[in-house]
């Protein structure tokens, strides 16, 4: 164990030192990125269930995320903190880095209403997160396969206010809950937990 670790970190400081060599801009990418890794997993791809995976989404997505936490537009006290860290620049680079790599599904259970959750989500959600909520360019996060426990406190957060979705999100969002309540919310995330 002990000398698996030594070889990655010997790995590690390798690759910075050959990157650095090569390409500057790159390597300051990935360098930026590996403070992101402690919670949104290597390479954005998440590990834990209420850290989102990053890896995949739009590069328009995480700078405009980045810069709302920053200014505190959105809310966030983990990722405020982070963003006060860095500017623009920075942004770029690692919207550059995480939106270049593939997109992770979570490897988590699926609850038993992923069929009900299917057809509120062609009812009410499907316009905007086109294809399952997999296209990146939709530029509002993945619903396909992401962690299914961070979906619902940002669901939560939304339909408390204090995470401002837009206006037409919000009606529908709103919509689903009043008429199903907290069953037809878990059913989109059954739903979403299904697709890979
Ligand atoms: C200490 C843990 C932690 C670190 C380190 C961290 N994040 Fe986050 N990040 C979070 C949490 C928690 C959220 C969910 C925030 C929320 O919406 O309340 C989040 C959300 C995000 C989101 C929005 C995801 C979505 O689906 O909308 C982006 C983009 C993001 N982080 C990028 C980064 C980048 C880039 C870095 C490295 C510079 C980073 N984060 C470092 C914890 C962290
Ligand atoms: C009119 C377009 C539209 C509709 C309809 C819509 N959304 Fe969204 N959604 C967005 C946009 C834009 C964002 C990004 C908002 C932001 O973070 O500023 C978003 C963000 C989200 C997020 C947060 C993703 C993340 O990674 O943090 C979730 C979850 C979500 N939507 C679920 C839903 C569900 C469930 C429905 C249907 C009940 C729905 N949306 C309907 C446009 C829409």
């Amino acid at each position: 164990m002990k000398n698996t670790q030594t070889l990655g970190v010997a790995l590690l400081i390798g690759s910075i030192a050959f990157s650095g060599a090569s390409i500057a801009g790159e390597a300051s990418a990935e360098a930026l990125s590996y403070t992101c890794a402690g919670c949104h997993g290597t390479n954005g791809a998440s590990g834990g269930p209420a850290m989102p995976s990053i890896a995949g989404m739009s590069l328009a997505y995480i700078v405009e995320s980045m810069k709302d936490f920053k200014s505190g537009e959105r809310v966030s006290t983990i990722m405020t903190r982070i963003a006060k860290g860095y500017d623009e620049d920075d942004f770029t680079k690692m919207g550059k880095f995480f939106s270049a790599q593939n997109r992770h599904s979570a490897n988590q259970s699926v609850g038993s209403m992923a069929k009900k959750g299917a057809k509120l989500h062609k009812d009410n959600c499907e316009k905007c997160h086109t294809e399952q909520g997999t296209v990146a360019e939709d530029d509002s996060g993945f619903l396909a396969g992401q962690w299914t426990p961070y979906l619902r406190y940002t669901l939560v957060d939304a339909l408390d206010g204090s995470h401002d979705m837009g206006k037409k999100m919000m009606k529908k969002l709103n919509k689903v809950h009043e008429k199903g309540g907290d069953q037809d919310i878990q059913a989109l995330l059954d739903y979403y937990a299904s697709l890979k």
